[in-house]
């Protein structure tokens, strides 16, 4: 077992400041990741959080109700005097972006705050907000100049997801911050990049000579990416149910899953290059029209239904949810890619809710030995060869392959070996957050999404929503809660002669 070593530096002096500071995110993720900074030595010595509300609120109230959250939300145990320091560098501010005058007012706040704690002018602007709020509030901060990089200060800002509901409002959005602040200010967080199996799919390809001479069309037969979750809708009605599975799980993160794994090489490992290599593959995803897209999909709607002891009710009765919704909640893809490396090899993807098991996982099926050598057993019989990367609830890497059972006679079997980070590595639990915080601070964006990926990603999906939304109710499968999905999606793969994974 190897302890995870912390040779990570300090960041610059900053001010982080926080619009959307009594939210879900901030109190969940945002304020324990910086706790777990904090405890690891981490945040800047000189460093302040500004927490942003509209109508502001005392200082007292807002650390409470964070240290609240934190004591319910930390990945470890809570150290009272780290907390109690992390949350005496917060001070709340009153800003609403529908009064220009209140941003103003904030500017001057942040810089006396700024001139106190000697954070030199260094600022990052985190959107923890609803979407509709990400123009508006950037178009304030940069109307006041509080975004302007200037006396060698720099200034960031972080936006969450999702980014734009589809190709066009992607591009007004990407077009609208573009204006305010150059490229390299923005962190556009996809939080599947904070995880570090996800990570590790770079360093699985590309730090090992094995992987990738047989990563390509020559060897691999298809590539299957599953994010199933096991949680229903439960109180996102209102969002999910103009969202929809696809628009909240695929050109996001299960991109970024297949960006990594499909990509070429970068020519060094820095920010424009593998920035650009994920863009130029998923840039390279066929595009298909409806009738097309339609064959090549499989959506689905759940139903009640059990998942261990938890009930879970019809989607269409969830609260916020409008009746007769045509909303899906589980999405089945075929993708191809084009270009010479993955020229003929179908990518799969599966994600849904209130699903029997809770798993996110790459699988990339190798092609079968060609012959029956061995007359005990045919050839299509024999296991398949699957290189399986375990994101959750297992984080690690497994290969299946087949060998001798023992015996006088030859017989032939699938085994599995495996390798779990738990068995290797003594890391503390964190949120994911952490290492995205901290690249934010130190100015490093590989692990963030570019506006030409962020586009790519919605352009290779475009043609599924407007396919789903001219079908309306037509094609919309049902499923029932704590089963695999709808059946529909065995036939995406059965009709090539393929099956999915099983995952239990
Ligand atoms: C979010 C989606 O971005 O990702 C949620 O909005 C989803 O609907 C979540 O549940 C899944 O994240 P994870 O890390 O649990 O796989």
């Amino acid at each position: 077992m190897t302890d995870v070593p912390s040779n990570q530096t300090k960041p610059d002096p900053c001010s982080f400041v926080i619009f959307g500071v009594t939210g879900d995110l901030a109190h969940r993720l945002v304020i324990p990741a910086l706790y777990n900074l904090a405890a690891t030595g981490l945040l800047p010595d000189k460093f302040c959080v500004v927490g942003i509300t509209r109508k502001g609120m005392p200082n007292d109230e807002l650390r409470n109700g964070l240290m609240k959250g934190l004591r319910e939300f930390a990945t470890r145990p809570v150290d009272d005097a780290i907390a109690t320091r992390l949350l005496e560098c917060v001070t709340c501010i009153a800003a609403d972006p529908t009064e220009p005058a209140s941003f103003d007012k904030m500017r001057q706040q942040i810089e006396r705050l700024e001139a106190n704690r000697s954070t030199g002018g260094n600022r990052l602007f985190y959107l923890a907000t609803p979407p509709d709020a990400f123009a508006p509030i950037s178009r304030e901060l940069g109307r006041t100049g509080l975004l302007r990089e200037e006396s060698g200060a720099w200034r960031r800002l972080v936006i969450e997801k999702p980014f734009g509901t589809d190709l066009a409002s992607a591009k007004v959005l990407n077009g609208e911050l573009l204006k305010i602040v150059d490229e390299h200010q923005i962190y556009r967080i996809d939080h599947y990049l904070g995880k570090e199996t996800v990570q590790n799919i770079l360093v699985l390809r590309f730090a090992n000579g094995m992987f990738e001479p047989i990563w390509n069309r020559n060897h691999i037969d298809h590539v299957q990416i599953t994010v199933d979750e096991k949680l229903g809708v439960g109180h996102r009605g209102s969002f999910y149910d103009s969202t929809g599975a696809l628009r909240d799980m695929v050109p996001n993160h299960l991109f970024q899953l297949l960006s990594l794994v499909a990509m070429e090489p970068p020519i060094r490992f820095d920010a424009h290059s593998v920035r650009s290599e994920k863009a130029d593959v998923l840039a390279a995803i066929q595009p298909q029209s409806e009738s097309d897209a339609l064959k090549n999909s499989v959506r689905g709607q759940y139903q009640g239904g059990k998942i261990g002891d938890t009930e879970i009710e019809d989607y269409g009765k969830t609260e916020d949810v409008k009746p007769g919704s045509t909303t899906e909640t589980y999405a089945a893809l075929k993708l191809t890619i084009d270009n010479w490396r993955w020229a003929g090899v179908p990518f799969y993807l599966r994600t849904g809710k209130a699903l029997g098991i809770k798993r996110t996982e790459v699988a990339i099926k190798f092609k079968q030995a060609p012959f029956a050598m061995f007359s005990c057993t045919a050839a299509e019989t024999l296991a398949e060869n699957y290189l399986v990367i375990g994101v959750e609830p297992t984080e690690g890497i497994a290969l299946q392959f087949n060998t001798k059972v023992p015996g006088p006679s030859i017989r032939i079997d699938g085994v599995e070996m495996k390798f779990r980070y738990k068995d290797y590595f003594k890391a503390e639990p964190a949120t994911g957050y952490e290492t995205l915080i901290y690249d934010c601070m130190i100015g490093d964006n590989i692990l963030f999404q570019r506006a030409d990926s962020v586009e790519a990603g919605w352009k290779a999906v475009q043609p599924f929503l407007d396919a789903w939304k001219s079908a309306g109710a037509k094609g919309l499968q049902t499923y029932k809660a704590g089963s695999e999905g709808p059946a529909d999606a065995d036939g995406l793969l059965k009709r090539d002669g393929r099956s999915w994974r099983k995952l239990g």
